[in-house]
């Protein structure tokens, strides 16, 4: 992925994480524990790794006696990254999850630094982020659950709605039968029940569109949706909220409304500038804040 973030952000922001000795001790028994590294050879690796000035890991690789792979995994265990295995369940496009350590993923990561200055510590009143976009296929579910994923990491208890009633996919993405979700909330026929806990990622939930509606705007119009916000506010740090094109229907103002607060996406090659002005001035009208603006390199728009 070629994410670009504007404004660019601060390198120091990002969460870089340099193992130290004990670290690598440590690192050692997962490894064991996992069942990649026979206990005798922890030693050997120490032994070589003091010798060579190497870390642990490189070490391990070096002597034949890890796999590149293996050790990635446990160091994202360690530093308290959530590491699936590709073939968990859930859908590939998780990278946050399946390839934390990828470049495209500390773009996101530098992303969600710059939400937690711009918006969610800046003003707890605007608890809710849209991702929003001018046209189709530009990135938005993608980036959401993505970014669930990351702040789900931070240890915040974390919520992706995603009210794309018309083209939903974060059913898929997750994993998940969606046929009961926002939809069937807001017509009175579901309740919390709803909200799916994602066990593989600690700390993060979804709410799926469930069954696609004949009316999504004025389901999404209705006061039941903003009281819905409101009220899911109390039990998560952070809510993301997937929408529609914007330049398809109303229905991306609406929820960005609601939610107060919208992050936009624009794909490189696909959303001109005009485009990315217009409804981002639409959006201000209805009195939502912009909390930033991405450029999305490899959407398959
Ligand atoms: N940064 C990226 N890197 C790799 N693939 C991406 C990236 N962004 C989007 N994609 C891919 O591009 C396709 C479209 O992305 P996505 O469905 O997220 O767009 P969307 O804006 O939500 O589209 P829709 O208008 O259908 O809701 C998907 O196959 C997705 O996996
Ligand atoms: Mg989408």
């Amino acid at each position: 992925m070629n994410t670009q973030i504007f404004p660019l952000p601060n390198r120091a922001d990002l969460e870089i994480s340099v193992p130290s000795r004990e670290a690598s001790q440590t690192i050692g028994a997962l490894l064991v524990g996992a069942g990649h590294l026979a206990p005798e050879n922890v030693q050997r690796i120490l032994d070589y790794q003091k010798k060579a000035g190497l870390l642990f890991g490189e070490a391990g690789v070096a002597m034949g006696l890890l796999e590149e792979e293996d050790v990635q995994r446990a160091l994202a265990l360690q530093f308290g990254q959530t590491y699936l295995a590709p073939d968990s369940g859930l859908g590939n496009e998780l990278i946050a999850a399946t390839d934390p350590n990828c470049a495209a993923v500390e773009h996101l990561r530098a992303l969600r630094s710059q939400l937690m200055l711009r918006w969610f510590e800046n003003d707890a009143r605007q608890a809710a982020l849209a991702v929003v976009s001018p046209g189709s296929g530009e990135g938005r579910s993608y980036i959401t659950a993505n970014l669930a994923v990351l702040f789900s990491q931070l240890g915040k208890r974390t919520l992706l709605i995603d009210a794309d009633l018309r083209r939903p996919r974060q059913h898929h993405i997750f994993g998940l039968p969606g046929r009961i979700g926002l939809s069937s909330v807001l017509a009175g026929r579901a309740g919390w029940d709803a909200v799916c806990e994602i066990k593989p990622l600690p700390g993060l939930w979804v709410l799926p569109a469930g069954a696609i509606p004949p009316n999504p705007q004025e389901l999404l119009a209705r006061p039941g949706f903003a009281k819905l916000i409101q009220a899911l506010r109390a039990s998560y740090d952070v809510i993301l909220v997937d929408t529609p094109a914007a330049e398809n229907c109303a229905d991306a103002s609406t929820i960005a409304t609601r939610a107060g607060a919208a992050l936009m996406l624009a794909c490189r090659d696909a959303t001109s500038v005009p485009r990315v002005s217009a409804l981002a001035e639409d959006l201000r009208q209805f009195g939502v804040t912009i909390v930033g603006a991405v450029l999305n390199g490899a959407a398959r728009a």
